[in-house]
């Protein structure tokens, strides 16, 4: 991880009734700031307003959260019963990425099949345990999936991609971008091209950041200059991350990925999706039965609370879209890469041991 020093979105600070410390990434890049959070209602209002974002931290920020929720559970009944509640409230906070489903129900899990057999004094110790093997093997997965998709990244490519899929929005060096600087340290020149991705701007505030840090060049463009990009030849292929695989591998991502992924294909570059097991839902047959989150107006009629439309404009504001699987060349997991995308490679591959 040569140069790269993003630190670490989300931390836990202390012992098992200490509390989580994560990067503010509203601020960024103007400012790096970490904020310290010591309720439920506090870590339920840093994901809602993307204090914390990006499929895998965000699954982080809720198996920590649930342990904010229980600093001050001092007897079995009130930890259950916090417990329980913390996790309703968490798991309602963002619909689309199942890593958050995922990561609390594995919290649970552990609490229903292990935890609650031990004497209570454990229980906090416990379920903070599990939280860090959560982390510790997100970790483990980004730096798996750079080295499984870093020779796709060929010398001299123009590589685009949509929204953050880095070190912020992960344990710790990303999925698509994982593979970008597995790729860098191995001495291989591209470059990145980076949709700023409306309305929030992921992709100027965070990727073109993260990169710049990183010594990656990086070149921002607006998300609606991609075709003309693709057309004069300056991209070789698209690499994007993932919020809920389906199991024929419709894709759900960052709102414009769909839009990419056409002019991928029009243009004949290979688009790649980079994801962890853990983003991928397997109970859907396919993408129709992803939940898409819709956010608020003022996120497309406002920019830092200065109108930039007519007010009391009609708005819609899906987060998210769904590619179909058949735009997809291939999937880079922690795994190792599924090509082509199909129902039968996906489930080969995650059941690899
Ligand atoms: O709304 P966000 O910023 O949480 O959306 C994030 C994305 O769409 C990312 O591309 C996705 O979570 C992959 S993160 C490795």
């Amino acid at each position: 991880m040569s140069g790269y020093k993003v630190p670490l979105c989300v931390t836990w600070v202390g012992g098992p009734t200490g509390h989580l410390r994560m990067v503010d990434q509203t601020l960024l890049p103007m400012r790096l700031l970490e904020i310290d959070l010591f309720d439920v209602e506090e870590v339920f209002e840093a994901i809602v307003s993307l204090r914390v974002r990006g499929a895998p931290a965000i699954g982080l920020a809720g198996a920590f959260g649930l342990l904010v929720a229980l600093r001050n559970a001092v007897c079995q009944t009130t930890f259950q019963m916090q417990l329980q509640s913390a996790a309703i409230k968490l798991n309602s906070s963002r619909p689309t990425a199942v890593n958050l489903s995922w990561a609390i129900g594995r919290m649970l899990n552990c609490f229903e099949k292990s935890v609650r057999k031990r004497p209570f004094e454990e229980w906090h110790g416990l379920l903070l345990e599990e939280a860090l093997k959560i982390q510790s093997e997100d970790h483990a997965m980004c730096m798996a999936m750079g080295d499984n998709g870093q020779a796709l990244i060929q010398e001299g490519f123009g590589v685009l991609t949509h929204c953050n899929a880095g070190g912020l929005a992960t344990a710790s060096y990303g999925t698509a971008l994982a593979m970008m600087y597995r790729a860098h340290e191995m001495g291989r020149n591209f470059r990145v091209f980076a949709d700023e991705t409306r309305p929030l701007l992921q992709g100027a505030r965070l990727t073109a950041w993260e990169l710049n840090q990183a010594g990656i060049p990086v070149t921002l463009i607006c998300d609606n200059m991609a075709a003309q990009v693709m057309k004069e030849g300056k991209i070789q292929m698209v690499i994007v991350g993932a919020d809920r695989i389906a199991s024929n591998g419709d894709t759900a991502n960052k709102i414009g990925t769909y839009g990419v992924a056409c002019l991928a294909k029009v243009h004949n570059i290979p688009f790649y999706v980079a994801a962890p097991s853990s983003t991928f839902d397997l109970s859907l047959s396919d993408g129709s039965g992803i939940p898409i989150e819709q956010r608020k107006p003022s996120e497309v009629t406002e920019y830092h609370g200065q109108p930039i439309a007519p007010v009391g404009i009609g708005v819609y504001n899906p987060a998210f879209d769904v590619t179909p699987a058949h735009l997809i060349r291939g999937i880079i997991t922690e795994k190792g890469r599924i090509e082509p995308v199909n129902s039968m490679n996906i489930s080969n591959v995650l059941h690899k041991k």
